[in-house]
């Protein structure tokens, strides 16, 4: 069975070899990301919309600006994010529905693939 998945957020925090961000300031907003999606049950299976999931990754292939999150599925990229912003991006964006345009460097969304089957 299958669970349903409203958004999957992915944050370049701690890359390996790139130099995105500072170390710290990395660390520091991917710990905020888990601990507010953590305290708003936004990783409830159960969750009518959907459940929001989070990686982080280790390189967005940006590098510069860090940390990057992407929204997925609306593609959304925001950089300088901060545990203050990760708060604001969650509540306003991915819980709200209004996306932060003075943070977002700049939007991809996915194309629909009906016509590949
Ligand atoms: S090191 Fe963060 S996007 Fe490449």
């Amino acid at each position: 069975m299958s669970i349903k998945i409203n958004y999957h957020l992915l944050l370049c925090a701690t890359p390996s070899k790139g130099s995105c961000c500072d170390y710290k300031d990395g660390q520091s907003s991917w710990n905020q990301l888990k601990k507010i999606i953590s305290e708003l049950n936004l990783d409830d299976p159960t969750r009518p919309e959907g459940v929001v999931l989070r990686s982080k990754v280790d390189c967005l292939r940006v590098c510069k600006n860090g940390p990057i999150l992407l929204t997925w599925p609306d593609g959304i990229w925001y950089q300088k994010v901060s545990p203050k912003l990760i708060e604001l991006i969650i509540k306003q964006h991915i819980v709200g529905g209004q996306p932060i345009a003075d943070f977002i460097y700049q939007r991809t969304p996915l194309k629909a693939l009906d016509n590949m089957s």
